[in-house]
């Protein structure tokens, strides 16, 4: 199998089911964690990846088909298209707005909603790495997410984005209200959001 990419959790590979183009996100041990509680976290991370992706699809978001799910892997279908970061094309930001925004309608906060983890293809845009994904209705956490994308795009990108976000989300006014406030405060001057 061709490897694609190595994380800090996981190794993505090229692999084939049914000759069908795939790609395998394999959860890898950590040697300096007892075993246990290795396969406890890579079992249960794995399985919650997975559902917040489907979670995702059900919400009418385009991501990778998933094909199968192993303990500490899931198989999926292989985009072609180019990373939005890597992209030159002109890309719709509208789009990526309505994505976000039917994610957190339906309670799917992404985690790691930056430029890296979305996949274009044409006139497609997919969202793909819901390794840091969370069920839940956290204001704090969909405004981090509405935050990282902004931090990663121009001013103009992120008008086009948050207007759609906003028309298509009927409860993003506390998201933005939050989004406001962590950024008065100056909150989160983490290195991922630098
Ligand atoms: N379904 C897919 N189709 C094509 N490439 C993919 C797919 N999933 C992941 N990749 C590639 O593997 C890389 C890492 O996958 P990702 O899920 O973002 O893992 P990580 O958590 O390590 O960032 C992506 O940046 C992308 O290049
Ligand atoms: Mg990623």
């Amino acid at each position: 199998m061709r490897q694609l990419s190595e994380g800090a959790e996981a190794k993505v590979f090229e692999t084939e089911i049914f000759g069908v183009k795939s790609v395998v996100k394999s959860r890898q041990p950590k040697a300096y964690r007892i075993k246990e509680i290795d396969e406890e976290l890579r079992r249960t991370r794995t399985k919650k990846e997975a559902k917040a992706m489907l979670r995702a699809k059900e919400a009418g978001v385009e991501v990778p088909g998933l094909l199968a799910l192993g303990k500490f892997s899931i198989y999926m279908e292989r985009l072609s298209g180019k990373l939005l970061k890597d992209t030159k094309s002109k890309v719709s930001y509208a789009k990526i707005g309505v994505m976000l925004a039917k994610m957190h309608a339906a309670n799917v906060v992404h985690g790691d909603f930056t430029p890296a983890n979305i996949i274009i293809d044409g006139e497609k845009a997919y969202v793909i790495d819901f390794g840091l994904a969370e069920i839940g209705e956290s204001v704090e956490n969909k405004a981090l997410d509405m935050l990282l994308m902004k931090r990663s795009v121009s001013q103009k990108q992120y008008k086009e984005l948050a207007s759609t976000y906003a028309k298509t989300y009927s409860d993003s006014k506390p998201v933005f209200a939050r989004l406001a406030d962590i950024e008065r405060r100056g909150r989160y001057q983490i290195r991922s959001l630098a």
